[in-house]
């Protein structure tokens, strides 16, 4: 997504030759008129997927996924990581490990806000080891129902996680795909 690539050029800043910060427009503050253009991309690419519902992860996620749902006109919902697991019947749940932030989390889905045939697009801000994207798709599946698409606003194609996704069988939407980081230096994969 052109306008995207754009902007983290403008705005992001690679601190390093693993992190680029973008919390102008996504993390801290959020750039409401691109989260709607995130919107138009994501309905373009999965529009035909058949979804029935779309999920993301707290917490910057939620901005480009509320966006992608209005524009789908579908429910959406976040799933929440929690510090420990809740022992009651009423929620599916799976330890995600990050390796950005080294810490664990239980990320949580209560299993009111999904079905057997549901079909569910995962939306997430940032593709690094995909451990996130994975966990979510656990959930989906522990539930019976489908993970029918991944869209990522930002792919760090660099690190793992676009690969683990693939090889997993998973449709994987990027819009803006960084192929290197270095301070001051962020380029994009060739499209
Ligand atoms: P993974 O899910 O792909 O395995 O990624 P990982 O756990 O390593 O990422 C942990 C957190 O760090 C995630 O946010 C992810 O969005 C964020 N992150 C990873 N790499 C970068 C980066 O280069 N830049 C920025 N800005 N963020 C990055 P989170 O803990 O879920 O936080 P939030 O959604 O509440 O903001």
């Amino acid at each position: 997504m052109e306008a995207l690539k754009q902007r983290i050029l403008k705005d992001g800043n690679a601190l390093n030759k693993s992190v680029l910060k973008v919390d102008s427009f996504l993390n801290h503050g959020v750039d409401p008129v691109l989260m709607s253009e995130i919107g138009t991309a994501f309905k373009e690419y999965f529009q035909k997927h058949g979804i029935t519902k779309i999920f993301t992860i707290e917490s910057s996620g939620i901005a480009p996924t509320v966006m992608t749902a209005l524009q789908m006109g579908l429910p959406m919902v976040t799933l929440k990581k929690q510090t420990s697991k809740i022992l009651s019947g009423e929620v599916y749940q799976t330890t995600v490990h990050s390796f950005t932030k080294d810490i664990n989390y239980e990320l949580t889905l209560s299993k009111k806000y999904i079905s057997k045939e549901d079909k569910i697009l995962i939306i997430d801000d940032f593709l690094a080891y995909g451990e996130a994207a994975l966990g979510a798709a656990r959930l989906v599946e522990e539930a019976g129902a489908e993970v029918s698409g991944i869209g990522i606003v930002i792919e760090k194609s660099f690190q793992p996680g676009r690969k683990l996704l693939e090889d997993s069988g998973y449709d994987v939407c990027s819009l803006a795909r960084v192929s290197r980081l270095d301070e001051g230096i962020i380029e994009f994969v060739e499209e």
